[in-house]
């Protein structure tokens, strides 16, 4: 029973005494259930959901393909199956039926602040429902039980040489991390289909878990920022990687990560990063390899990396007009930008084709926080100036600003400047949606992904003789 429809049953005074004491006891268990215990129960239910649907519409066509779309990077082909997140090119992302600002009003938050906690969005990708404040702080302390690294893994990252890009360090670590799989190891002992999910869910646990120390030993070897600080497990999962980074002290920060998490998890299933998770973890890889080759796409500048191409490209712009920005200064800066070939970072989108509602999120958050940061108000310039550029020359079908436009500025602002530092904190965030994703997959059953390639030579012998 939902746990809503059990508090429903307790308010109705009518009820028998003893169906009420069952309600209640009912309630009470539903209350401190654990994750796990919940996915449990939802699973079997699922599992007949998707065969009902797949026996009733399971031969009929989703639409049709073009060739266009076998050139064109499979735009909007109906491929893949993912619950967790669904992306509406004018609304934006919602996660579970949630909208950022549903998130931001209904998910548990830390006492004292007002942003929601990715604890809380982890449970709710997982099973659509809002967890409890008491459910919420259970991961929290589950995730730091089991954040502690291998000891080789610390050695790993520590030989890494600071010019190594932090997005590779952090892609070799979580790749390392498959030494102590329980998935691959359950698989070496002949574990049963139907009970993939378990020891993919302990694997998602740990690798959500171990990023922050993953992050933060990063950060603190390639900056020279000292020695990396315990994680505390009175603390929530944002407090820690913020105090990992260094930066714990600063509750401003702390909420701008819980911010930066939720809206960072997930964009629904067609994106590099969580397509890329999928696909390998289709193999039957564990949720460490599938993760680490998430991260390698996320690494792209076409995708996470270009928040950090934001500032490159901001700081650049700064450096070249001066401390005068005019609207006309910004205006010839993006023209030359983009005809010197290159793309504006932080805007468009493969399927967005209005402002990003997480670039609007952070924008509230800037409007709150540091209304009057010279960084955000040129931010804020440019929005008002890139867009009709975009469409003047006419190539982009959204000239709408994304994610990437917005996150660096706020990082910076709080003294987090090291730019090619920012992707790996969108793949600490990524980490949630990939792996709830990866956990439905095997209890869902998942086959291995193998879509069909044509040459162009097939191609036009398909199409030969047709109008
Ligand atoms: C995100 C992105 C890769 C989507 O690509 P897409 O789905 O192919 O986008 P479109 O269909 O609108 O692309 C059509 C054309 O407009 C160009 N275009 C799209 N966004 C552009 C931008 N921000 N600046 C300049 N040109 C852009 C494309 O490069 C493409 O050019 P081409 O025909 O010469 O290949 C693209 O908008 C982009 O490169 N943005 C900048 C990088 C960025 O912010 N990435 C993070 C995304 S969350």
């Amino acid at each position: 029973m939902q746990a809503s429809a059990l508090r429903s049953a307790l308010r109705n005074s009518r009820q028998p005494i003893a169906q009420a004491g069952v309600a209640r006891r009912a309630y009470a268990t539903a209350k401190t259930q654990t994750l796990k215990e919940r996915l449990a129960e939802l699973i079997p239910a699922e599992i007949e959901n998707v065969k009902a649907v797949r026996k009733e519409h399971g031969a009929k066509a989703f639409g049709q393909v073009t060739v266009d779309q076998v050139y064109g990077g499979m735009r909007g082909l109906p491929a893949l199956l993912w619950d967790g997140s669904v992306l509406d090119a004018e609304e934006g992302i919602r996660f579970r039926g949630k909208t950022i600002p549903d998130c931001q009003a209904q998910l548990p938050k830390a006492p004292g602040g007002s942003e929601p906690l990715p604890e809380a969005l982890f449970w709710l990708l997982l099973t659509g429902e809002v967890p409890t404040p008491e459910q919420t702080q259970a991961l929290s302390k589950e995730w730091a039980a089991r954040a502690q690294l291998p000891e080789f893994v610390e050695e790993i990252l520590d030989r890494c040489p600071p010019t190594l890009h932090p997005m590779t360090q952090f892609s070799m670590a979580v790749t390392a991390l498959n030494h102590d799989s329980a998935f691959a190891k359950a698989y070496q002992q002949g574990i049963s289909k139907k009970d993939y999910w378990g020891p993919t869910f302990e694997d998602s646990m740990d690798l959500i878990a171990k990023l922050p120390n993953i992050a933060g030993r990063i950060y603190r070897n390639v900056f020279g920022k000292g020695k990396l600080p315990a994680i505390d497990p009175s603390k929530d999962y944002s407090a820690n990687l913020a105090t990992l980074l260094g930066f714990g002290d600063n509750e401003a920060f702390v909420e701008l990560l819980r911010l930066y998490v939720v809206i960072h998890s997930d964009h629904e299933g067609g994106n590099v990063s969580a397509h890329t998770g999928k696909l390998v973890g289709s193999a039957l890889s564990d949720p460490f390899l599938a993760f680490g080759a998430s991260l390698n796409g996320l690494a792209g500048p076409l995708h996470g990396l270009a928040n950090q191409e934001v500032l490159i490209w901001l700081r650049k712009m700064k450096a070249q007009i001066g401390d005068d920005i005019s609207d006309e200064k910004i205006k010839e800066y993006v023209w030359a930008t983009l005809k010197g070939g290159q793309v504006i970072p932080g805007y468009g989108h493969a399927v967005l084709r209005k402002t990003d509602p997480r670039y609007t999120a952070q924008r509230e958050f800037a409007l709150k926080h540091l209304p009057d940061d010279p960084l955000f108000k040129l931010v804020g310039q440019i929005y008002k100036i890139a867009p009709d550029v975009l469409l003047e020359a006419g190539k982009a079908k959204n000239p709408w600003p994304n994610v990437d436009a917005h996150s660096g500025v706020l990082l910076t602002y709080y003294g987090l400047d090291q730019m090619n530092f920012y992707t790996v904190l969108f793949g600490v965030s990524r980490a949630f949606g990939v792996a709830a994703q990866l956990i439905w997959d095997r209890a869902l059953g998942a086959p291995l992904e193998r879509p069909k390639s044509y040459s162009t030579e097939a191609i036009k012998k398909i199409f030969a003789n047709k109008p």
